[in-house]
Formats: structure tokens, C-alpha cells, sequence
């Protein structure tokens, strides 16, 4: 029931990494960040440094203990895949 979640490449991913398109890879799940933007407490130019890459890094490099996955649940985009599956 319902449509697969959508495969995202990191090419794909590269692609969305402006205020108004800003997405990220978490843990291998890719976000819509851009709702999200405004009310991080980091502030907007810390959340954009992950924009259209994978994120997982610095993101638990500076707060491992924040559940991301269910604070942007309304933003899950799809799966992050490699290249070519
Ligand atoms: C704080 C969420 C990405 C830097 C926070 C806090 C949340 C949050 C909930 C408050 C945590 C607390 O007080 O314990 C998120 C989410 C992210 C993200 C959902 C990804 C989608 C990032 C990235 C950076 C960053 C990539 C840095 C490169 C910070 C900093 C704070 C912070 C420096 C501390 C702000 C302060 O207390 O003054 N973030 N964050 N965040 N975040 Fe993020």
C-alpha cells in the first residue's frame, strides 16, 4: 500500500544544497531541511553546512544525543543508495 520511498544517489543529494532546497543524509536516511532551517537552535548557517551531503558526521560530532529521526520525521525524503542500485 503506497508508493516505495524514493532512492536517492549522493549526486542526487548534491543537488539540493540552497536555503529554499537544502537536503541531507542522516544514518543513510535523506531529509528535507529546509522547514527545519529556521528553528534549529545551532542556527541556519551550522544546519547548512550539511546541506547536499551526508551530514551523519557533523551531526554527531556536535549532538549524538539529538533524535533527528523523529524531529524530522515530516521531512524524510528517502533512502540514501549508492551509485548504481
Ligand atoms: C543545537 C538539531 C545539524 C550545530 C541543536 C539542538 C537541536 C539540533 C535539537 C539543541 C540540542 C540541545 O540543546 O541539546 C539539529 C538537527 C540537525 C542539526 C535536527 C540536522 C538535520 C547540525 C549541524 C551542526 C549543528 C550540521 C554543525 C555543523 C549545532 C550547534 C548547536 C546545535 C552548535 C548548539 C546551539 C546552542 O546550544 O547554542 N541542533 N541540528 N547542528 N546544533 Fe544542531
Amino acid at each position: 500500500n503506497g508508493v516505495p520511498p524514493a532512492r536517492i544517489t549522493l549526486d542526487e543529494l548534491k543537488r539540493h544544497s540552497t536555503h529554499e532546497d537544502a537536503w541531507t543524509a542522516l544514518g543513510g536516511k535523506v531529509y528535507n531541511i529546509s522547514p527545519y532551517l529556521r528553528y534549529h537552535p545551532g542556527g541556519v548557517k551550522e544546519l547548512m553546512r550539511c546541506a547536499g551531503r551526508d551530514g551523519t558526521k557533523l551531526f554527531n560530532l556536535t549532538h549524538v544525543w539529538v533524535n533527528y529521526d523523529r524531529m524530522l520525521s515530516n521531512c524524510f525524503v528517502g533512502y540514501l543508495v549508492p551509485r548504481n542500485s
